[in-house]
């Protein structure tokens, strides 16, 4: 990675400069410039190590710019200098960037892939059957693949598991509720998640009101988990229409998921609770069986416990998730685990984190846990998306939208154009890969811990960092060379104009992008790389020509590896290309 050739760089120069320091004693910070005046990249240790080396950081600064320049006989730098308080600038030569681009170019993927391979579980998407899937699911299912997919990029072993909610009390109610007053639905299985939802309403309602269907109901969630046939059956049926309608949405987005809902976890609950009371940690708290753990406190200031099992025997979503955690590390042996659900549910995974921690399962120094919190969709008026109605939004209703709009916008684009290309057919292939790619990047595109507003009219434009303007994009470096006739023959990359130069040092940077991601999880930092190099490539496209120039074969080639990096990072945000727009 370029930044930590950087860093080894910075560090030799202040070892030479500074005798007494120890390789394994202190760290380097470089991070990238912000500004082009600045250099490449920056150095800020000088700073930092004033106390260290008892000496002014500007001394200090002037010592390693002496030594990087003594160290760089290579001309890997063709500038180092010293600004402000002790920062240390440090500009790449035009050669070492176009060597940079060249190596990059001759493998066969961009960022090579690991040698210490992990095998990470991703918990995503994660619906309640019996219930449709919403836009917070949408915001899980979206992040959590391209997480996903940015791991498996880089040759890890990926997971992808759907913890479907597909187990519990509420299952009683409306089981006991279709065999009273829709046992047709059972008969002729043709029923849509739809009329499950409604079904499940008039349950909930007469649970609420009537004694006698509450009584039924709770026999029925005995009935289901002492798994009766004829129970067990009406229980497959709803959970086999909800996974119907998910993967309706599922194959629209192209999202593979391996279904793995909570009642998959059933054998294993009492086992864990047996575990953890073995090991001394249970503690009665109003019948319940609880975890109480540091440093978690309610607003009173008062323990705030891990409830495992309540008063009545039944247990819950954090038993169900105490034992998935156990199974996902100590039976399947995650080196990795990632949850992507609501910032809602913070609380609830920093506590299972923890009492996983307190029972042996998880060792944070061999395992990472990582919960990603994501903000909420909002509507138009600021609140919690929902359609006119006020109820929520179906979400194939909107993806069915997006393609629609996006059909629109494509034909009003094309009648504008005076040379079109492209047939209805083609209109409408395209339509369906932007109208999706639209909705996906409009939720990656934002820092996912805040709550963003969907617009459709805004994730459709082709200006500004969308979806349509990446794709555009993309299209763009192949409209060249489809229009540079004869056979193409790409020449060694050697770049010399200063938008060629940014755009080459840009291509460089993708794998330090994707490290970055991999520690903080956040794929809006691809986002606004691929808006960049986008915007990159259109300055070196503006100011060098490629067809016909002397320099043409070789700007090809920058062209060929721009194409391929876009390509590969929309890939890893799990967006499709097309070649013709
Ligand atoms: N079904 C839950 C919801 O709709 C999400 C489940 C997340 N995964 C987990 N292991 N708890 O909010």
């Amino acid at each position: 990675m370029l930044i930590q050739q950087i860093e080894n760089k910075c560090k030799d120069a202040f070892i030479d400069a500074f005798e007494t320091l120890d390789r394994s004693e202190f760290s380097i910070e470089v991070t990238r410039s912000t500004k082009a005046n600045f250099g490449h990249y920056q150095c800020n240790s000088a700073m930092k190590l004033t106390k260290l080396l008892n000496m002014p950081p500007r001394d200090i600064a002037s010592k390693v710019v002496a030594n990087l320049e003594k160290n760089n006989k290579d001309g890997f730098l063709e500038k180092c200098e010293i600004a402000g308080p002790g920062f240390i600038n440090l500009t790449l030569s035009n050669e070492a960037i176009s060597n940079l681009c060249q190596n990059i170019a001759n493998e066969p993927q961009t960022v090579a892939k690991t040698n210490k391979v992990q095998k990470i579980t991703i918990d995503l998407s994660s619906p309640n059957t019996a219930k449709e899937m919403h836009v917070g699911h949408l915001r899980s299912t979206i992040i959590g693949d391209s997480l996903a997919r940015l791991f498996e990029y880089l040759g890890h072993y990926v997971l992808r598991l759907n913890h479907i909610g597909d187990w519990g009390t509420s299952f009683g109610m409306l089981i006991a509720y279709i065999k009273a007053f829709a046992p047709q639905i059972v008969s002729d299985k043709k029923a849509t998640l739809t009329q499950l939802v409604n079904l499940y309403k008039e349950a909930k309602k007469r649970f609420d009101e009537n004694e006698d269907f509450k009584k039924e109901s709770q026999l029925m969630v005995v009935s289901l988990q002492s798994h009766d046939k004829e129970t067990l059956a009406i229980w497959e049926m709803i959970c086999e229409i909800s996974r119907k309608a998910y993967q309706e949405i599922y194959d629209l987005l192209d999202i593979k998921l391996v279904e793995r809902g909570e009642s998959f976890y059933q054998p294993y609950l009492a086992d864990t609770i047996k575990d953890l009371e073995n090991k001394g940690l249970i503690k009665i708290s109003d019948g319940a069986k609880c975890l109480f753990l540091d440093g978690f406190v309610n607003r009173e200031g008062e323990p705030l416990p891990f409830m495992l099992q309540k008063s009545d025997g039944a247990y819950n979503y954090s038993t169900t998730d105490m034992a998935s955690i156990r199974h996902r590390i100590v039976d399947e042996k995650s080196d990795r685990l990632i949850y992507v659900t609501d910032a809602g549910q913070a609380t609830h995974f920093a506590m299972l984190f923890k009492a996983a921690e307190v029972a042996g399962y998880l060792d944070p120094s061999k395992v990472r846990a990582d919960h990603v919190p994501f903000g909420l969709v909002l509507g138009p008026d600021g609140k919690k998306f929902k359609t006119r109605s006020g109820e929520t939004e179906r979400l194939i209703d909107l993806l069915d939208s997006a393609i629609q709009k996006a059909n629109e916008i494509l034909i009003a684009r094309t009648k504008d154009k005076e040379s079109n290309t492209l047939s209805e057919q083609d209109i409408k292939e395209i339509a369906h890969v932007l109208g999706i790619n639209a909705v996906k990047y409009a939720d990656l595109v934002c820092n996912r811990t805040h709550d963003y507003v969907f617009s459709y009219d805004k994730m459709l434009r082709f200006e500004g960092n969308t979806a349509a303007f990446l794709m555009y994009s993309y299209v763009r470096i192949h409209g060249i060379k489809r229009k540079i006739q004869g056979e193409i023959k790409l020449a060694n990359i050697d770049l010399a104009h200063e938008s060629e130069v940014a755009l080459g040092l840009h291509l460089c940077q993708f794998a330090e992008i994707l490290a970055s991601i991999c520690d903080d999880l956040m794929p809006n930092r691809l986002c606004e790389y691929l808006f960049e190099l986008a915007e990159k490539f259109n300055a070196f496209f503006r100011d060098c020509r490629v067809e016909g120039a002397p320099e043409q074969n070789q700007r090809l080639a920058l062209c060929e590896l721009t194409a391929r990096v876009l390509k590969e990072g929309l890939t890893i945000l799990g967006l499709n290309t097309v070649t013709k727009m």
